[in-house]
């Protein structure tokens, strides 16, 4: 038994875990139910005129902090809107220079996480408008928050944040899309084409459910290696971050996310044919540039994987352990490459062993700073 639900609720699940990741593409069309209307994004929650912020700040802790990584980006690149991001943990400690239109956005699970609170606090006493990202319904960040959008994931018991972590994607995508309708700052075309991408995301990650049993079978033969690296380059990068916490938090293996072209300038130092090495391939633009870099780590032993976008599947023939992801728009990537990523944890976690729901030392709300 997990919190206060019995075995059952895992259904024909081992773990809620697995459970959860399987309930992805429902989470996904729970969260933008309502979100979209007449090929616009509507954002009922908003109680200014989304088109006065000029600059946002965003802060979360763990899972919440790799979101708000990916939903940076696209708010910078969809929306034109300047983007800080921090881990809450710094956040509260560090000389913010507020200026008027600046919006501080939250991202927490729990809506409980001590970090979070003292980010929220902090804008509050400057003035600063809060918007939370939250799960859980009514909870102190969401209470003490101006405007709140909850990601509609439904309770999530096991530890490791699957399913909330894919809807405050989604959350933070359709934010930054939102934030373009109303500024202008895309082609009416552009905007329409994403907005088309987003509304059918869910069947992408259905496609990416599907590689389960190679995922396992991969797991299956590398569970005992005991050090991991994560690479990728642009969105990749903060997915192979949420990919190496993944891992840490339920296999106990120790892992860490680069940007795949930073690896030569000394953690290079480190491989040999006992590290892993998992590799994303899913930006198309970018593919080229990422290829010599996982040649290096492969010539010197490690063990790689790759996960590749079916239409770059040229470029990893050559790797015997691959894991295929459907196409989707670089932009939106992250939805889908991290699934192979969670998928990939559970088995790790499994075959050796641990407490995959229920990790040591970790609890689902930390509320100590
Ligand atoms: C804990 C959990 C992490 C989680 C983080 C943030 O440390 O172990 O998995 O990402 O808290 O939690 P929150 O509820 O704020 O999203």
């Amino acid at each position: 038994m997990v919190g206060n639900l019995t075995s059952e609720d895992k259904g024909d699940f081992e773990h809620f875990m697995l459970k959860e990741i399987f309930d992805e593409p429902e989470a996904l069309r729970q969260t933008l139910n309502g979100k979209i209307k007449d090929n616009k994004i509507v954002f009922s929650e908003f109680k200014f005129e989304a088109k006065d912020v000029n600059k946002i700040f965003i802060a979360g802790c763990g899972t919440a902090y790799h979101a708000g990584l990916v939903g940076r980006k696209a708010i910078e690149e969809l929306a034109g809107i300047p983007v800080e991001i921090d881990l809450a943990s710094e956040f509260a400690y560090r000389k913010v220079l507020w200026q008027a239109g600046d919006l501080l956005i939250v991202i927490s699970q729990s809506g409980e996480t001590a970090d979070t609170l003292a980010a929220l606090y902090k804008a509050k006493e400057a003035g600063i408008p809060v918007m939370a990202v939250v799960n859980v319904p009514d909870s102190t960040i969401a209470r003490l928050s101006d405007i709140v959008i909850y990601t509609q994931a439904g309770p999530e018991i096991s530890i490791a944040s699957t399913k909330v972590y894919l809807t405050q994607l989604l959350v933070l995508y359709l934010l930054a899309l939102f934030f373009a309708q109303e500024k202008d700052t895309l082609p009416a075309e552009e905007l329409k084409a994403y907005i088309n991408k987003i509304a059918a995301i869910d069947q992408q990650v259905e496609k990416a459910l599907a590689q389960q049993p190679t995922i396992k079978e991969i797991a299956s033969h590398y569970h005992n290696a005991n050090n991991a690296f994560f690479l990728g380059r642009g969105y990749d990068y903060p997915v192979a971050m949420e990919g190496a916490l993944k891992l840490k938090e339920t296999s106990y293996v120790h892992a860490e996310a680069y940007a795949a072209g930073e690896l030569k300038h000394g953690p290079i130092a480190l491989i040999n044919d006992d590290v892993l090495v998992m590799a994303l391939f899913s930006q198309d633009a970018l593919v080229e540039k990422t290829i010599p870099n996982i040649n290096e780590i492969k010539s010197r032993g490690a063990i790689t994987i790759i996960i590749c976008k079916e239409s770059l599947q040229k470029y990893c023939l050559e790797y015997k352990n691959r894991i295929v992801i459907p196409d989707t728009d670089p932009l939106l990537a992250p939805l889908v490459a991290v699934v192979p990523l969670q998928l990939f944890a559970y088995y790790m976690a499994v075959f050796r062993g641990t407490e995959v729901d229920n990790p040591r030392h970790l609890t689902k709300a930390v509320t100590v700073e």
